[in-house]
C-alpha cells in the first residue's frame, strides 16, 4: 500500500492570512488548559493537561488529539485545508484519534445505503490524505457506544440557552420548518467526542471554533459541579486555510451542502472539472492582483494556493502582485491538481483492496473503546449513577 504523504509544509503564519480571515482570535488560554493557539500550533510546546481524578494517567502521557468529520456530502478542499491536511502534519507528534462522526451526520436525514457507503469513503479519504493507521486510530463514532452515552450525561449539565446561541444551530434551524432536537444537541455530542478521550488539542476549521468554546464551557461546568474530571481542550486552527470560501460566492464559507456546480472543488473531482470550477471563480472588478484592494474572491484564491503549496507571504507577493486574474486562476488550478491527483490515486488503491478499510476501522474502535469506557465509568461514579 502506498502510504506516501503529501508534502509537509513549513509554518506559514502571516499577515496575509490574518487580513484575509478577518482577524479571528481564540479566547485567551487558561493556564491549566492543554493548548494549541493559532501560530503555536505546529511548533509550540503544549502544556499537558491531565485529569487529577484519573490518577492512572501518567503525567508524561503524549497529548491526545481528537478530530472528526461528518460522512455527509462530498469532502472539498475547505475540509482538506481547514482540517485533514493538518491532521496529517501533526500525527507523529501526538496520540491522534480521527473519527468519522456518523451520529452527527444523522442530525439531518441521510439515506441509509448512502450513509453506509460514505462512512467507508471517508475512511479511505483519511488514509489517502496520509493518515497512518499504525500511528493513529481511525474510527467510526457509532462503533463506540460511549459517545452517545456521555453525550446524554453532558446534556444534563448544559443550559439550553448555550445551545440556542450557536451560530451553526441558528443557521440550520432557519432553513427548516421543523427543527430536529439533534440539531440543537449537536455540539453536546461533539463535546462528548472530545472529552471522552481527554483530548488536549482539537484541530478544526474556523467554523468549529464556537463549538469548541462550548466544549470548554461544558467541561468546566462539569468539573466545577462534580470535581475535576475532564481535560479542558484547546482549539487549533491553521494560520492559512481555516476558512475557505465558496468559489461562486466568496462571501459564503465553502460548504458540502451548498448547491451550484461552481461552488466547491471536491477532493475526488477530476482535473478537468477542477480547472473549470477554478477558472469560473468569482473575483472582483480589478484586472489584476492588488493586495491593497483585493476582494474576497481573489484573497480566497490566494489562500488556496498558499495553503496547498506552503509559500511564505513574501513568496506569495513576489509571485502574484500585478498578475492578471486569468493567470492567477490557472496557477491556482494547477497547484490544486498537483496535490489532488496523487491523493486520488491513493484513494483508488485503498478502496480497491478488499477488507482493508474494515480492518482499519475495527482496529481503531478496538484501540479507543477502553479509553472511552473508562471515562464513562468515572463520569458515572462522579454523578452517582449505577455502576
Ligand atoms: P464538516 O464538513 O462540517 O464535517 O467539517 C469537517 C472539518 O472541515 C471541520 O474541521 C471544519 O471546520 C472544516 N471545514 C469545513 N468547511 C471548511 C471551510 N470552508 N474552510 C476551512 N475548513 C472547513
Ligand atoms: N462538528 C464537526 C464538524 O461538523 C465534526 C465533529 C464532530 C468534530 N465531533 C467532533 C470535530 C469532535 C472535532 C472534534 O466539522
Amino acid at each position: 500500500m502506498d502510504q506516501a504523504r503529501l508534502l509537509p509544509l513549513g509554518p506559514s503564519a502571516n499577515a496575509l492570512s490574518r487580513k484575509r480571515e478577518g482577524h479571528q482570535h481564540h479566547t485567551p488560554i487558561q493556564p491549566r488548559e492543554a493548548i494549541a493557539a493559532v501560530d503555536q500550533f505546529f511548533h509550540g510546546d503544549f502544556e499537558i493537561a491531565y485529569d487529577k481524578g484519573l490518577s492512572s494517567l501518567p503525567l508524561t502521557m503524549k497529548t491526545r488529539v481528537f478530530s472528526g468529520m461528518q460522512p455527509s456530502g462530498n469532502l472539498h478542499i475547505g475540509n482538506y485545508l481547514g482540517a485533514l491536511k493538518n491532521w496529517v502534519r501533526i500525527q507523529n507528534d501526538y496520540e491522534c484519534i480521527f473519527c468519522i462522526v456518523d451520529l452527527h451526520a444523522i442530525t439531518l436525514y441521510q439515506d441509509p445505503a448512502e450513509l453506509r457507503a460514505r462512512i467507508r469513503e471517508m475512511a479511505a479519504l483519511y488514509l489517502a490524505a496520509g493518515i497512518d493507521p499504525q500511528q493513529c486510530s481511525i474510527m467510526v463514532q457509532s462503533a463506540v457506544a460511549a459517545h452517545a452515552e456521555l453525550a446524554w450525561m453532558l446534556t444534563c449539565v448544559t443550559p439550553v440557552g448555550w445551545l440556542e446561541r450557536m451560530t451553526q444551530y441558528k443557521a440550520k434551524a432557519a432553513k427548516q420548518e421543523s427543527v430536529g432536537d439533534g440539531i440543537l444537541q449537536y455540539p453536546v455530542l461533539m463535546a462528548a467526542d472530545i472529552l471522552l478521550y481527554q483530548a488536549g488539542i482539537v484541530p478544526v476549521g474556523e467554523d468549529q471554533a464556537q463549538h469548541l468554546e462550548l466544549t470548554r464551557d461544558i467541561a468546566q461546568r462539569f468539573n466545577s459541579v462534580y470535581g475535576d474530571t475532564f481535560v479542558v481542550p484547546g482549539t487549533s486552527l491553521p494560520s492559512v486555510g481555516a476558512r475557505i470560501m465558496g468559489l461562486d460566492d466568496p462571501t459564503q464559507k465553502m460548504s458540502k451542502s451548498a448547491e451550484g456546480t461552481n461552488h466547491a472543488v471536491a477532493l475526488l473531482d477530476p482535473p478537468d472539472r477542477i480547472r473549470k470550477t477554478i477558472m469560473r471563480a468569482t473575483t472582483d472588478s480589478q484586472p489584476a492582483v492588488d493586495l491593497n484592494n483585493a476582494g474576497p474572491g481573489v484573497l480566497n484564491l490566494l489562500a488556496i494556493y498558499q495553503a496547498f503549496g506552503g509559500a511564505s507571504d513574501e513568496e506569495m507577493k513576489a509571485r502574484f502582485i500585478g498578475m492578471r486574474y486569468g493567470e492567477l486562476k490557472k496557477q491556482v488550478a494547477e497547484m490544486v491538481i498537483a496535490h489532488l491527483e496523487p491523493f486520488q490515486q491513493r484513494f483508488r488503491q485503498i478502496t480497491a483492496e478488499p477488507g482493508y478499510l474494515a480492518g482499519v476501522l475495527r482496529a481503531g474502535a478496538e484501540r479507543v473503546a477502553p479509553i472511552a469506557n473508562r471515562t464513562v465509568q468515572v463520569v458515572k461514579e462522579r454523578m452517582g449513577l449505577y455502576t
